[in-house]
């Protein structure tokens, strides 16, 4: 690694939505991405979406975040090849808005698995090599509903509040080994995955439960992830949940204009 190479930033669920953006902003700010996805098809599209002006910059590698060897390999392989893991977004994830009493243990473990596990997979397979070098940034994406009781979110919310508890945990084990570990808390923004999960009176009470009324865009997270990834300018920030929601799990009685304005 050069003085100008700022070395490379795993980021899971890279081929879409949040992940895609993010690690198009983390591209643009000059470190190098490898991306991680299990759909081939969203991978290639991603490709051509994201041609970084130097393709050296830019990998992806196909493989389900919650196969421990696979990952294993591929962070291996990343740091004999490609360079030093100086970071991870873990943003691969699924949602279902389910009633609790009609959500099956099946799809339950399914979310649990994908969102909690393969986060824990990949975040430790990659600090196992940051212990080495006694530095690195990992950044969970949880949610607000991992901090708020959203009705249809007994499995996501339980997932996302897991991976809340986790980001504490491991900030306070890695700080030793100069580890920073926070989680963003993302309200609703707008990818295809809410598009697939949010009906449209779902997405009407969102639109007049979060204050500035409105869904967020995948590229309104790439500051906070910037500036976290940068030690620079974050070196005395670890196990924080940071809701970039706007301003969702700050509301309580809404203003006069929102009330106007709601629909819920
Ligand atoms: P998305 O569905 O657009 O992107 C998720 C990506 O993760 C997809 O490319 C998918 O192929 C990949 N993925 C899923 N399971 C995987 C696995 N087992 N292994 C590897 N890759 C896998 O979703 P979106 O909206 O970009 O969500 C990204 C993250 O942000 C998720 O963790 C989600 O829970 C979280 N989030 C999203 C919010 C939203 O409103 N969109 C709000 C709060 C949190």
């Amino acid at each position: 690694m050069t003085a100008q190479d700022k070395g490379v930033v795993i980021v899971t669920g890279g081929a879409s939505g949040i992940g895609q953006a993010l690690a198009q902003g983390l591209l643009d700010e000059g470190w190098r991405v490898l991306g991680i996805d299990v759909q081939p098809d969203r991978i290639d599209a991603a490709r051509r979406e994201m041609l970084a002006a130097d393709t050296s910059m830019l990998r992806f590698a196909q493989a389900d975040v919650t196969d421990e060897t696979a990952i294993s390999e591929i962070v291996q392989d990343c740091e004999a090849a490609f360079g030093p893991i100086v970071g991870v977004v873990n943003s691969a994830g699924i949602a279902r808005d389910i009633p609790c009493l009609d959500t099956e243990v099946d799809i339950f473990r399914q979310i649990l698995e994908v969102n909690v596990i393969g986060s824990f997979v990949v975040a430790r397979a990659a600090a196992r090599h940051m212990r080495a070098r006694q530095a690195g940034s990992i950044i969970f994406i949880a949610s607000v509903s991992g901090m708020r009781g959203n009705q249809g979110r007994v499995a996501y919310g339980a997932s996302k509040g897991g991976v809340v508890t986790m980001t504490q945990v491991m900030a306070v084990e890695l700080a030793q080994h100069g580890i920073r570990v926070n989680a963003i808390a993302p309200g609703p923004i707008e990818t295809p995955l809410t598009q697939v999960v949010h009906t449209p009176e779902v997405r009407s009470t969102w639109e007049s439960r979060v204050a500035l009324r409105r869904y967020g865009r995948p590229d309104e997270l790439r500051g906070t992830v910037g500036w976290l990834m940068d030690e620079s300018r974050s070196s005395y920030v670890t196990g924080q949940i940071i809701a970039v929601d706007g301003g969702f799990t700050a509301m309580g009685l809404p203003g006069p204009w929102q009330q106007q304005a709601g629909t819920a």
